[in-house]
């Protein structure tokens, strides 16, 4: 998809605004969804946060104590501009590393633990992303990953579509002043797999013990496994 090769510079467009939308877009509860992956992470010494943007997912992990060293991976350097004043001034010394999710500039088996909040969904090849975070990841090492899905309950359904189609681009265009990001997140999620279907390509490229929880109707998921 042409649009994912660019994804970088559309972070970059929408960084001075993404923390406030996302907050505002989700009534707040994607706080309560950063906080539930992070209750789920077992504790780990080097936790490698894949698309890490503004480092909510990081603060929360180093908040909980669940992680003693995080180094971040991100195509937008906006986004981790942001991300790094913030982690300054909650007092975390955090490794911000400008890169792609595909191709990692790190060595095997580096790191305790690989997270990855919302960004998947945006690698322009899934399994190249998956395969990454497998090959820098200890053995026996975690993988929490965070993501949108499709609630199964039609008339949840209907009202995420709803939102996704029409209000959530509606808002994002006005706020963000960009006429493209907000359509893209819509056709980012509807097209992207998940459930069943994301554990499947997890297990193809050898993760084990792999699991999933949704949150808040379904229209966000929880997956974790281990190398
Ligand atoms: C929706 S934001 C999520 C940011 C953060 N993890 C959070 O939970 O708010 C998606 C992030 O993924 C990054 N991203 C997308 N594709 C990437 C790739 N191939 N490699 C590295 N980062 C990528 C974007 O630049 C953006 O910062």
């Amino acid at each position: 998809m042409n649009e994912k090769q660019h994804i970088g510079q559309l972070f970059d467009r929408i960084a001075g605004t993404y923390d406030g939308l996302n907050h505002m877009l989700s009534l707040n509860i994607d706080r309560r969804w950063r906080m539930k992956t992070v209750a789920l992470m077992a504790p780990a010494k080097h936790v490698l946060d894949v698309a890490i943007g503004t480092a909510d997912l990081t603060i929360e992990m180093l908040r909980r104590g669940k992680a003693e060293q995080v180094t971040g991976l991100d195509l937008s350097l906006h986004m981790m501009e942001i991300g790094e004043q913030k982690c300054e001034r909650a007092g975390y010394d955090v490794n911000f590393v400008l890169g792609n999710a595909q191709q990692m500039p790190f060595e095997d088996n580096t790191f305790d633990a690989v997270t990855c909040a919302y960004g998947c969904r945006n690698f322009a090849d899934l399994d190249a992303g998956l395969k990454e975070m497998y090959r820098v990841l200890k053995p026996g090492g975690q993988i929490v990953i965070l993501e949108f899905s499709y609630p199964n309950n039609r008339y949840i359904r209907a009202l995420y579509d709803f939102y996704f189609t029409h209000l959530m681009p509606l808002i994002g265009r006005l706020v963000s002043r960009d006429k493209k990001a907000y359509t893209y997140l819509n056709r980012s999620v509807k097209s992207f797999c998940w459930g069943e279907a994301f554990v499947q390509h997890l297990h193809d490229i050898g993760f084990v013990n792999e699991s999933f929880i949704t949150l808040t109707f379904g229209i966000t998921t929880i997956y974790t496994a281990n190398k």
